[in-house]
């Protein structure tokens, strides 16, 4: 019930966007024409400079995601996922090259877009709550930061915690929960304010097995719920396989595309459906091309 309550308050929410509008007047303008990506990273590089010298961390990266779409990105250590997220999240500037958020550019000159900023909700792999707020003022503080009411506040939060199984938990605080508990509660934040991007770092790298089937488990609902479009770094090529639409496969040094592998199986997805021959085959197809990179 409250999942329903949540997607319809989500199906409203998007519903009164004015980007929606836009789009479909950009449609009826010019009839038959696709609507934008969601996101778009156009020929973009990114070069770190520091006292030892600088570090050419992406290449003419150049990556289409359509509205609703799952995104794995996968790539051997340092070869520049938690780079390109950050670029998308805008928490850093491309050296080169265009980063779109719809149909707006996420730069103008040295100034973030704000409202292409507001879509994003941000999960990483340390949930970095706030001790001394319980689960509940975590989760809403982004909506206390837009100077949401507290009662809608307590309310949202509610919901999120039914959504994420953490009902009963809205008053503890979260040394009392468990690892997986607080990484839901930290993707709960991140979906407080109704975000139409999720942008995921390694979220359950520090996980258990067990805890993080059943993550991704969650992740696929959540994803199927809100519409929300993702995109998700992880080292498991299972995982990334099993949640994505398509994964997206990073070479080192720089980090480049070296491809991109659709996984068109029906959602849900069962978990059993890791052990089918034509998901190993997708896995075997990743593994191979990343031991080419050495891995
Ligand atoms: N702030 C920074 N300053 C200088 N160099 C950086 C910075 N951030 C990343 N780098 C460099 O950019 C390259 C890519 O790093 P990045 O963190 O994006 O890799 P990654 O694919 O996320 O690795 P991992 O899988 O280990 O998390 C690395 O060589 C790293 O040293
Ligand atoms: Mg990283």
């Amino acid at each position: 019930m409250e999942s329903q309550r949540l997607l319809d308050s989500q199906e409203q929410a998007s519903a009164a966007d004015p980007r929606d509008a836009r789009v479909e007047a950009r449609n009826d303008d010019s009839a038959g024409a696709a609507a934008r990506p969601e996101l778009e990273l156009l020929a973009v590089d990114k070069t770190f400079q520091t006292r030892q010298g600088s570090t050419e961390a992406l290449s003419d990266i150049n990556l289409s995601v359509d509205r609703g779409e799952f995104i794995s990105l996968l790539g051997r250590s340092g070869c520049g996922k938690t780079t390109l997220l950050r670029i998308l999240a805008g928490l850093i500037a491309p050296t080169e090259g265009e980063v779109r958020v719809g149909d707006r550019s996420l730069w103008h000159g040295a100034n973030r877009d704000s409202e292409a900023l507001s879509k994003f909700g941000l999960v990483f792999q340390d949930p970095n709550l706030f001790p001394w707020f319980s689960i509940e003022d975590n989760i809403a503080l982004p909506l206390k930061l837009r100077g949401v009411a507290k009662k809608a506040r307590r309310a949202r939060a509610e919901e999120l915690c039914d959504l994420l199984g953490l009902s009963g938990f809205e008053r503890s605080y979260p040394r009392e929960l468990s690892g997986g508990m607080r990484q839901r509660a930290a993707i709960a934040r991140a979906l407080s304010y109704d975000p139409r991007i999720l942008l995921m770092d390694e979220p359950f790298g520090a996980l258990d097995a067990m805890t993080r089937d059943k993550m991704n488990l969650e992740l696929q609902s959540i994803s199927i719920t809100t519409g929300a479009t993702v995109v998700f770094v992880t080292h498991s090529i299972t995982e990334a396989v099993f949640l994505a639409d398509r994964v997206v496969l990073l070479s080192p040094r720089p980090g480049r595309i070296r491809s991109v592998v659709p996984v068109t199986f029906e959602r849900p997805r069962a978990l059993e459906s890791e052990s089918d021959s034509s998901f190993q085959e997708v896995v075997r197809t990743l593994r191979h091309e990343l031991d080419e990179e050495g891995v």
